[in-house]
């Protein structure tokens, strides 16, 4: 009997889950409270020379019968153009510090081996030239990280010099002979990359030393970046909440406060994975709701990491002159089976769109210090955009989410308040829903809400005081299953379709589907 019962109770629920009531939310956005701007730069790309990230991702080469434009393939370049791509960092990450940049220009290429990842051939076919055409192709801005570890300052002055003078010396002339005569833009500049770690086990105090003379020596001669657009100098920041960070972050910027004529930066990176312990052991794909709380449960802790060094940065900067640049943040799982654990080559699922939104969303909020965050790494590394194999590419639930999040770059940032409730999952417990709201370059009001309960729907009542809001409507991403991915053959499981709110008794309400993340801008 009691066996009979349990069955009839199961068959009960498995009816009944697909049905349970919407929960219902009530949303409060008040757009006579304009906060601070959110930086297009929050939407920033990392591309390392890592695996398949520069070569097959970026650059196959002008023979290639892959379709590209001086060596460089024309769908990917498409499908960036399409999410805005406001700035790509480059070399590396660990790369970056072990990078001599003269290997990378002219007819000869210096043949290396690539020790961080994998030990591959690193051919430097893709060099300065070539990134910076890549630059071009997608409409986005150069961020290039120097060579501070095993370089010297001299060195990443020679190639400051040689990407943006424009009077006739012997460097620029080099440069045009390579093919540019115009001086590059370079708009940001890494000072170093975890130096604390793969760029050279300092300690900060040492750091910080060779961070000023590189800051000193290290002069962009672009005369269209001397009054406007100038080069923005990010020095190596924290990696972590620990008391080896702060202080970290205590040196560099109680250094900043004194800081004199001779040396300047205007932001402080910042590295935040979400991986829960390393080395890698999650699953990118295959996994259950477990792994999928626990990831986004952990991947908040970017909002206290953020608090925690905002604070120290307050401090010593309370006019924020110095932004907070997470550029290097996402998920970082276990590599896929056969593949090169050098080439950190991962699927990309729903649950990584989620993660995506939530972190972006964070960012939002705190538009004031945090000014740039490039996610890591842009494609077939990590949580990539774009993956692919040879001549085949698919697009990633990630960069959808990208693609939604659009006109929220240079918006105003619109408080929203909201009772977000909670999803309970074993011993994680998170908040139900998240939500963020911001005004458009055009004045149009966007909001977007993330259901990541994964079997409640969200029944999303839209108050909006200070327009007559009359319809809302966008886009919203799901899937079938917490880990459903695209393939290369099956590339529309993970898609974003329309959606539309319904209007009631002049309130807007929006019927959000469990894992769900929706973009809607409202018309008045
Ligand atoms: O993104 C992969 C690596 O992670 C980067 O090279 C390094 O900066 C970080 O540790």
């Amino acid at each position: 009997m009691r066996a009979f019962l349990v069955v009839v109770t199961l068959i009960f629920m498995a009816i009944a889950a697909p049905r349970m009531a919407a929960q219902k939310v009530e949303l409060s956005i008040d757009t006579s409270k304009p906060g601070a701007k959110i930086d297009g730069n929050l939407f920033g790309q990392f591309a390392e020379h890592l695996g398949h990230g520069i070569y097959d991702g970026i650059w196959v080469g002008s023979d290639s019968k892959i379709p590209n434009t001086r060596g460089i393939r024309n769908d990917v370049v498409a499908a960036l153009k399409v999410i805005h791509v406001p700035n790509v960092r480059w070399p590396g990450g660990c790369f970056a510090d072990g990078y001599h940049w003269r290997d990378g220009i002219g007819p000869q290429r210096v043949v290396r081996l690539n020790p961080d990842w994998g030990g591959v051939i690193e051919p430097n076919t893709f060099g300065t030239h070539e990134f910076m055409d890549f630059i071009d192709q997608i409409g986005s801005e150069a961020y290039v990280s120097v060579n501070l570890g095993s370089g010297s300052p001299q060195e990443a002055a020679d190639w400051l010099e040689y990407m943006t003078a424009a009077q006739a010396t012997t460097l620029e002339k080099e440069r045009a002979a390579n093919g540019h005569p115009a001086p590059y833009k370079v708009a940001w500049l890494g000072l170093g990359n975890e130096s604390w770690d793969c760029g050279g086990n300092m300690t900060p105090e040492y750091y910080l030393d060779r961070m000023k003379s590189f800051s000193h020596f290290v002069r962009n001669y672009n005369p269209g970046q001397m009054e406007k657009d100038q080069m923005l100098k990010i020095a190596v920041g924290p990696g972590g909440g620990e008391q080896r960070w702060t202080d970290w972050t205590e040196t560099v910027m109680k250094a900043y406060q004194q800081h004199t004529w001779s040396w300047d930066i205007n932001g402080l990176s910042m590295h935040s994975y979400t991986v829960v312990k390393w080395p890698p052991a999650f699953k990118s794909v295959g996994f259950g709701e477990d792994e999928y709380a626990q990831i986004l449960k952990t991947t908040l802790d970017m909002d206290d990491l953020i608090k925690k060094h905002s604070a120290i940065m307050d401090k010593y900067d309370p006019q924020k002159k110095v932004a907070l640049v997470v550029d290097e943040w996402g998920g970082w799982y276990a590599p896929l089976p056969g593949s090169n654990p050098g080439f950190l080559v991962q699927q990309n699922s729903l649950r990584d769109a989620i993660l995506a939104a939530l972190n972006l969303n964070i960012f939002a909020r705190h538009a004031d210090r945090v000014r740039g965050a490039n996610i890591a790494q842009m494609i077939n590394v990590l949580q990539a955009m774009i993956l692919t194999d040879h001549e085949k590419m698919v697009l990633t639930p990630t960069y959808y989410v990208y693609k939604m999040y659009v006109p929220f770059q240079d918006s105003t940032y619109v408080p929203v308040t909201f009772d977000a409730g909670s999803y309970k999952y074993g011993d994680f417990t998170l908040p139900r829903v998240d939500a963020m709201a911001a005004k458009s370059k055009d004045g149009k009001l966007w909001v977007e809400i993330t259901n990541v309960d994964p079997h409640q729907a969200a029944e999303v009542e839209l108050n909006v005081s200070g327009i007559n809001a009359k319809s809302a409507s966008g886009e919203t991403l799901t899937a079938p299953k917490v880990d459903s991915v695209n393939t290369f053959e099956a590339p529309n499981t993970v898609i974003p379709k329309p959606i539309s709110a319904r209007a009631q008794g002049g309130r807007l309400i929006l019927q959000l589907e469990p894992k769900s993340v929706t973009v809607v801008s409202v018309e008045q």
